[in-house]
Formats: C-alpha cells, sequence, structure tokens
C-alpha cells in the first residue's frame, strides 16, 4: 500500500466541499497512512472538527493561538509530514498562499512546509474563471505545488461548471504519486486482466471466475508509480483505475488483436487475465432451443497471446501469470520456459483467500536466474507492488543499455 506508514497533513479551508474532505480522510487511514488535519476559521463554518478527529484518530488543529495549541506547531507540521493535500483550496487561501501570507495556522504551516503539496481548489465556477485565481495558481504550480483541477458538474451556487472537488478517490490517487518513488516513470506497460466470454448462441457465453482485481491492481500500481498504462480487459464490473487507459475486450481472439496493437510501443506486458483456453467451434445466429436430453458442443482452441507476443519479445519485458490446482512449480516453470517469459506468477487457485475473486492473493515469483520468491498473503495491491519491485529495476537497466540511454 502506497501510503503505510506515510504522514500526510491534510489543510481544510472553507469551502461547501469541506463535508468530502471528511472522506478523504477515510481513504487515506484505509490505505494506511497517518493523517494530521489542520481546519482554517472558515471551514468549521462548514464542518466540525470532531469529524475528522473521528476519522483520523487525532485532534484537529485550527489555531495559531490558545489553549491546546503547541509551540511551533506551524513551523513543525508541514515538515514532519511526507506530503500536504490542501482540499477544498478556495480561491482566497489560495491567493494568500501565493501572496505568502500567514495569517492563521494553516497560511502559516505553509510558508514553513518543505514537503510536496497537492492543491485541490474548489470554488464557484466564476471565481475559478478570474484570471487573479489562475494566475495565483500558476505561481503555486511554478512554486512546485501539484495543482488537480476541480471538476465540472453543479455547483452548490445553483451554476454549473467547473470548481467543484474531484471526487476524494481521485485526490487520494495523486496525493499517492506525491508519496510513491515514481520507477516507473517513462515506462510504458501493457497490462491484462479479467476473464474472456466465449460466446455459443447470442445469449450464453463460457468465461470462468475471474474478476479481474489481480490486473486491475497491477495497472493501479503501476500508474502510481509513474508508468503509462494501457490496460487491456475482458468483462469486470470494477471500476478503470484512474490515469489508466482502458481497452475493453470479450473474447481471447479480440484480447490477442489488442495485445498485438499496443505490444509493440510497450516496454513490458504483464498478462493477469484468465484466457479461455477453448471457445465454441461454430457460433449459433439463434438462441439454442431446450429438447434434447444430450447437447454436444464442439470446442476449439484459442491462441495462447502470451506465447504469440513473447516469441517477438525483443527487448521487453514479458510477465505471465500460471493459476494452478496442483505442481505449482512444476507447471509454472514449465509454462515460464515454454511461453518464452521473464517472470511467471505462480497462482495456487483453489483456495478461497487467493487466486480468483478474492481481495487476497500468495504466490510464487519464479523467474529465469534467480531462486524463487514465495511470498505470504497478501492483498493484490501488494502483490502487484512487489511484482513491479522485479520489474522496475529490469527495464531501468535495459533502457540505460540503449543507445543514448
Ligand atoms: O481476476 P481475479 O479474480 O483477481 O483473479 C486473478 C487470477 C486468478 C485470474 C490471476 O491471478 C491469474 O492467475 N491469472 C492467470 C490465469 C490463467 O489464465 O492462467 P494459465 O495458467 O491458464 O495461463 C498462463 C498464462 O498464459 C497467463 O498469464 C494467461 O494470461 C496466459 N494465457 C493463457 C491462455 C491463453 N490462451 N493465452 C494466454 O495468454
Amino acid at each position: 500500500m502506497s501510503f503505510a506508514g506515510k504522514q500526510v497533513l491534510l489543510g481544510v479551508s472553507g469551502g461547501i466541499a469541506a463535508y468530502k474532505a471528511a472522506e478523504v480522510v477515510r481513504r487515506l487511514v484505509g490505505e494506511g497512512a497517518r493523517v494530521k488535519v489542520v481546519m482554517t476559521a472558515a471551514a468549521r463554518e462548514f464542518v466540525q472538527p470532531l469529524t475528522f478527529e473521528a476519522l483520523s484518530g487525532q485532534p484537529v488543529a485550527c489555531r495559531l493561538f490558545g489553549p491546546g495549541t503547541q509551540p511551533l506547531e506551524h513551523v513543525a507540521l508541514g515538515q514532519e509530514v511526507d506530503a500536504v493535500i490542501i482540499a477544498p483550496a478556495t480561491a482566497n487561501l489560495i491567493g494568500k498562499l501565493a501572496a505568502g501570507l500567514g495569517d492563521d495556522l494553516l497560511t502559516t504551516v505553509m510558508l514553513a512546509a518543505t514537503r510536496p503539496v497537492l492543491l485541490c481548489p474548489a470554488m464557484n465556477d466564476r471565481m475559478w474563471d478570474n484570471p487573479v485565481v489562475r494566475e495565483n495558481l500558476d505561481r503555486l504550480s511554478a512554486r512546485g505545488y501539484q495543482v488537480l483541477p476541480p471538476a465540472s458538474g453543479d455547483l452548490a451556487c445553483g451554476a454549473v461548471g467547473p470548481g467543484r472537488l474531484p471526487e476524494p478517490e481521485l485526490i487520494v490517487e495523486a496525493a499517492a504519486r506525491l508519496v510513491t518513488p515514481q520507477d516507473l516513470a517513462g515506462a510504458r506497460l501493457v497490462v491484462t486482466a479479467g476473464p474472456t466470454h466465449e460466446d455459443l448462441d447470442p445469449v450464453r457465453f463460457l468465461t470462468n471466475r475471474s474478476t479481474g482485481k489481480m490486473g486491475y491492481a497491477v495497472a493501479k500500481m503501476a500508474r502510481r508509480r509513474g508508468a503509462v498504462v494501457t490496460l487491456v480487459t475482458g468483462p469486470s464490473s470494477l471500476a478503470a483505475p484512474h490515469g489508466v487507459e482502458v481497452v475493453p475486450v470479450r473474447s481471447a481472439r479480440e484480447m490477442l488483436a489488442a495485445v498485438e496493437k499496443h505490444f509493440d510501443a510497450a516496454d513490458a506486458l504483464i498478462m493477469a487475465a484468465a484466457v479461455g483456453d477453448y471457445r465454441p467451434e461454430s457460433l449459433a445466429e439463434t438462441k439454442l432451443k431446450r429438447g434434447k436430453d444430450h447437447l454436444e458442443v464442439s470446442l476449439v482452441q484459442n491462441p495462447d497471446i502470451l506465447k504469440a507476443v513473447a516469441a517477438r519479445k525483443g527487448r521487453r519485458l514479458v510477465v505471465g501469470f500460471a493459476a494452478e490446482t496442483g505442481a505449482l512449480l512444476a507447471e509454472a516453470g514449465r509454462k515460464l520456459r515454454e511461453k518464452n517469459l521473464d517472470l511467471i506468477v505462480a497462482n495456487e487457485v483453489n483456495r478461497p483467500d487467493a487466486g480468483f475473486a478474492a481481495d487476497t492473493n500468495e504466490v510464487v515469483l519464479l523467474s529465469r536466474q534467480e531462486p524463487p520468491v514465495a511470498l505470504p498473503l497478501m492483498s493484490k495491491e501488494e502483490v502487484a507492488d512487489r511484482i513491479l519491485d522485479w520489474l522496475a529495476p529490469r527495464l531501468a537497466a535495459r533502457r540505460q543499455e540503449e543507445p543514448g540511454g
């Protein structure tokens, strides 16, 4: 998890979107962060500090002076943390930060802050269009602040336009990139996920139990680490990871075409998809009717996508998964060699807490040269990170070897 062991300072200024900041805290804490909230006086008109205290498990800092304040808190807070998020950032606060003012705790903390800052403006659409607000934001961007532009939609004032605070999930995703080493920056990855659907007639198909969770986790964590990610996905109900190009497909043959199309421009391919090995030999044009006691369906073999693209991989790195119900290492090792892979993620799938549909997974990383690495049970995002830990230095080394690298 990107936020495990990380400390985040969340500054909340006074706009109606202050209530959404509570959800930002909940998500950050859920991802393992320690969150310290600083509120302006105007923010406290919209939301009680108690809301943030309950969600963060820490006292909320509100004042520069008076009872409960800590000496030098205004200097220490912005240096002790790994990142600062300001959400919502009002036009007033943005103006004060751009001008270098420090007339309350949050602005003073920001004057002394040395850590990366994510600024999430939210305001009325006319304020957002005001050149002075844009100039202030340009000045802050030039000083290294990351600015997450507001979303468009219904505003609290009744207008429709830009100015809404982006969804908490998006804010957390942008903040995750601030605290995650960008060791895949510049790398182009193709990731596959989910099942395939092999049509039998207009209403029926053959499929498997893959939900896409494993592949989506790989795409999400790779994007957090700076990669440009194309996710080729079979049918899945999961939301697309932010900042990832999603290419939806249904059948194995559609997945092959999509992978082949994007593989040429990629530096690596990671195939977590559960591709149907067989499809019905023919597709009935009308719905098959009930009546016969026995119905035989003839199946033909689908192309092996990994084998096809890995045969012409050149300098690209190719990672496969092996879903096994027995002889895990022997079968995974065979697939590693037969499919010409650089790494295979051996995945025992006949248990409830690993493999298909679970949020957790337990795998063994098997490569050509190194001894197998057996990972304990962990979340699929952590598994994704361990695969990317293997990939990142090898991709960097290959880039170094390139002319001009
Ligand atoms: O999606 P989830 O619910 O999170 O489940 C995750 C998962 C169990 C699907 C995933 O962790 C996993 O193990 N994926 C690989 C599933 C699979 O098809 O394994 P396999 O051993 O049959 O295939 C070996 C490799 O060849 C895989 O990388 C597969 O994508 C690829 N393959 C398989 C068949 C085929 N026709 N073409 C392929 O490219």
